[in-house]
């Protein structure tokens, strides 16, 4: 059986995540999430008070930083440059800047190596927004996640009332357009379904329905 390679994109909060994580682990694959990497580098500027539109002062940063993924029981860690960030990256002002980060073209460049290294012997499971067009143009299985804004608004509810952090619905969904908005209009490698990705629409979906409908399709290609 050989290694795949398996690119999952799709907007913010559509679940890829979620279900990347699942079936990476019933691979027994590698799993990369590449939004990540652009939150390692967008806290990081943050702490360093630059400025999201300094692409210059962004790209030398980036190239002091080491982004490493621990894989956990529970969930993946992130470490830059050893210091462990997974919580701070999910902090609401990474969530909101990281979009001007991610489209400058020489982040985009220095990370797409990197993810593509992460890659390079296949078994793996990758995550993002333009993985299956640039990062993995020839993964084997490419798959395009979507569901409502209201759906992914609701979700990202549930998700931080659990955190303790309540933020009003609408906020949220305000939010998560404004990011999408964001991410499908940059110049560089915008979000955009990849022409031989095979659409999911999570929306009516549970989780075990969409990681059994993305199983059935790797199995067709192993
Ligand atoms: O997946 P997540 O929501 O954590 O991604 C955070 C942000 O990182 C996205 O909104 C997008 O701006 C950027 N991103 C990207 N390309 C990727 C993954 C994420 O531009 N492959």
């Amino acid at each position: 059986v050989s290694q795949l390679k398996i690119a999952i994109d799709g907007p913010a909060s559509a679940g890829k995540s979620t279900i990347a994580k699942l079936i990476a682990k019933d691979l027994n694959y590698i799993y990369c999430d590449t939004g990540a990497m652009y939150r390692s580098l967008t806290y990081a500027a943050i702490k360093k008070n630059i400025d999201p539109a300094n692409e210059e002062a962004l790209a030398a940063l980036l190239k002091e930083m080491t982004i490493s993924f621990k894989a956990g029981k529970e969930q993946q860690s992130v470490f830059v440059n050893g210091e462990d960030v997974t919580e701070e990256i999910r902090q609401p002002d990474v969530t909101n800047q990281v979009s001007a980060v991610s489209a400058h073209k020489k982040i985009r460049e220095d990370l797409v190596r990197r993810q593509q290294e992460i890659a390079e012997d296949g078994g793996v499971v990758m995550d993002g927004r333009d993985i299956g067009t640039a990062v993995l143009p020839n993964a084997e299985v490419k798959i395009f996640m979507v569901a409502s804004a209201a759906e992914r608004a609701e979700r990202r509810y549930k998700e931080n009332l659990s955190k303790g952090i309540e933020t009003p619905l609408l906020v949220l969904q305000k939010e998560i357009e404004e990011r999408d908005y964001k991410d499908a209009h940059r110049q560089v490698s915008p979000l955009v379904q990849a022409e031989d990705a095979i659409l999911i629409d999570t929306t009516n979906l549970s989780i075990l329905e969409v990681v059994e409908k993305i199983k059935g399709i790797i199995e067709k290609k192993q």
